[in-house]
């Protein structure tokens, strides 16, 4: 024991010496200032948050990308959003991606780097590229849920799909076109596509053509006008240039739907008369339009979908699993429908 304490000691001599005459070696460079300290890699606590399985609505900080602000579904799906945080006390960062793609794959990666943030939830403005936010998520280990609409492939980099099946919405108007258009000699249809890549805008185009296709309804124009009223206008306005053998007008949302119906006035055509129409969506709008005669049918979407979303990402959080697809409720509404006022009045959006 002693003779290592010597030794101890002869070595802690030998050091200081060599210290003092500057040991041999370089006097170290002066330290370079440090490099910042990288972000910590937001890394989510293996198996989760320390809370699971008993996060409560209080521990979720959700960050949120909305596509944008293209019109009333959109307004009151983001007002769901918003005012179910509040009343639930959880923390809602709010990205809105101004319905451009690139900005809303420079907000998710936002989110994954943002230690706050513990669960994403995306409605995804296209149905590819995010294949790279998706995989990062995953190995930061934060949960990601769908609303809205949903995605290609990936199944296994999100929890769950919460939103409509907008296949069925489409073949529910290509129904109502069918039967709005019996007996007619011609039966020539326009369509007003939501933004290209948009799952809605691909699934309620496949629907609509399955059903109409089945009592011999052509579509004979089909072009994207954005969801928007004054889009869906000018594209009917161009394609009334051309040619006024048209019968019916689907519109995949209700602005583009409002557009067409102004186009047609414009051109001296009555709408919902000489031209039939049917829209997507049942917002408040819609009922007005048929309250006015002017539009046929609206096929709802609902756009309240945050209960269901947070309820779905508190499960996740707490390790439950959930089903793939969590499809929501939704109607159809007609303009002949003698109760439409009452009906009208006690809409929410
Ligand atoms: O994803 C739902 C669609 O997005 C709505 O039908 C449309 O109005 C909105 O832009």
């Amino acid at each position: 024991m002693f003779r290592f304490k010597k030794l101890a000691f002869l070595f802690i001599v030998t050091a200081m010496i060599l210290a003092a005459c500057g040991g041999g070696a370089e006097a170290p460079a002066p330290a370079e200032p440090a490099e910042p300290e990288a972000p910590a890699e937001p890394e989510m606590p293996e198996g989760g948050l320390a809370c699971s399985p008993n996060c409560q609505y209080s521990d979720m900080v959700v960050g949120f990308l909305q596509t944008g602000s293209e019109g009333g579904w959109r307004a009151a799906n983001t007002a769901s959003f918003k005012e179910t945080a509040e009343t639930l006390g959880l923390t809602l960062k709010f990205y809105d991606s101004q319905n451009d793609l690139a900005k809303q794959v420079a907000g998710f990666q936002q989110f994954i780097q943002d230690p706050e943030v513990n669960v994403i939830v995306m409605s995804p403005l296209e149905v590819t590229g995010w294949d790279q936010v998706l995989t990062d998520a995953k190995a930061a280990g934060k949960p990601v849920l769908l609303s809205d609409r949903r995605i290609d492939g990936f199944e296994d980099y999100y929890v769950t799909f919460i939103g409509a099946d907008f296949v069925e919405e489409g073949r529910k108007a290509g129904r109502e076109m069918c039967k709005l258009l019996e007996g007619s000699e011609s039966k020539n249809v326009w369509e007003l596509q939501g933004n290209v890549g948009a799952a809605p805008a691909i699934d309620r185009g496949t629907g609509f053509r399955e059903t109409a296709g089945e009592c011999g309804i052509e579509v004979t124009k089909t072009q994207t006008a954005n969801w928007s009223v004054s889009e869906g206008k000018q594209v009917t306005e161009a394609w009334l240039k051309e040619t006024q053998d048209v019968q019916g007008i689907f519109g995949q949302n209700d602005e583009m739907a409002f557009g067409a119906i102004e186009a047609l006035k414009e051109a001296g055509l009555v709408p919902a008369v000489d031209v039939k129409i049917i829209s997507v969506d049942a917002t408040a709008g819609a009922f007005q339009a048929m309250l006015d005669g002017t539009l046929n049918v609206t096929v709802e979407c609902n756009p309240l979908l945050a209960p269901q979303v947070y309820e779905a990402a508190l499960a996740a959080l707490n390790g439950e699993s959930l089903p793939k697809w969590i499809p929501s409720e939704e109607s159809v509404f007609f303009m002949d429908d003698p109760n439409l006022q009452s009906i009208a009045d006690g809409r929410k959006y």
